[in-house]
């Protein structure tokens, strides 16, 4: 299988008043097309700093990050933007849907930025259908639960067929149902199109199904494993 994802060397550093904070280090990993990764760790190892530097959403202090054969660590931030409209979808842990938007509206937004409207709208409406919200396409996100918004982010992280995934904590504020419908989700979209996905988790019984493990303790990867279950 192709590469997808590769770090190499990669080193995260945040200044904050006057003091150095060594956030990840020495951080290296390739990951294939169609691999389910959970990253596990305590909170505070780096695992958000790190899904977003894969991400191009932040720039790494040292080492490169590849998405395919683009060193997106290292491109400026148009092309990145590019990169990510092309091949990434992201779900972060907070949501972060647009508040003055519908749901349907926030889920139109990735295909709206690469200016396909029409399929916007008719990818907008299957996807909400899809995780269960066909009948709450107007709500604003104020209007709706937790799991609801959380269902809608991933809508529109499905939204422009991502290649790859990155899920932070997808299922951490969620009760154990609406939990269960997130993970199947990922899981569908994984089988059906071959996309990879990279989720962080606290939840082992996640973390376990997932083709590896990768452990973050204080900034370093501590275990890199192929599940065996
Ligand atoms: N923008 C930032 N500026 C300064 N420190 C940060 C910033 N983002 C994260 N950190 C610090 O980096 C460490 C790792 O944070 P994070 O990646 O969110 O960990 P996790 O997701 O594993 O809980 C924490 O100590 C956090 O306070
Ligand atoms: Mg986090």
């Amino acid at each position: 299988m192709q590469e997808i994802l590769v770090a190499r060397d990669v080193s995260k550093t945040f200044k904050s008043g006057g003091r150095e904070l060594n956030v990840l280090k020495d951080i290296d990993f390739t990951i294939k097309e169609g691999e389910i990764v959970a990253i596990v760790g305590p909170s505070g190892s780096g695992k958000t700093t790190l899904l977003g530097l894969c991400a191009g959403l932040d720039n790494p202090t040292t080492g490169d990050i590849h998405i395919y054969k683009e060193k997106i660590s290292h491109l400026d931030e148009n092309k990145k933007a590019a990169v990510r409209n092309d091949f990434v979808g992201f779900i972060f842990q907070n949501f972060q849907l647009i508040p003055t938007l519908t749901a349907y509206e926030n889920v139109m937004v990735p295909l709206e930025l690469q200016g396909k409207s029409k399929e916007a709208k008719v990818r907008a409406k299957e996807l909400l259908g899809r995780v269960g919200l066909g009948d709450r396409i107007t709500h604003y996100p104020s209007q709706l639960s937790g799991g609801e918004q959380q269902r809608v982010s991933l809508a529109r992280a499905f939204s422009n067929t991502p290649k790859l995934l990155f899920a932070d904590e997808p299922t951490g504020n969620l009760d154990g149902e609406t939990g269960s419908t997130v993970e199947q989700l990922l899981f569908d979209l994984n089988k059906e199109q071959g996309t990879t996905l990279v989720i962080v988790t606290h939840d082992m019984e996640l973390a376990q199904k997932a083709d590896r493990i990768i452990r973050l303790k204080s900034g370093k990867i501590v275990s890199d494993q192929i599940n065996p279950s």
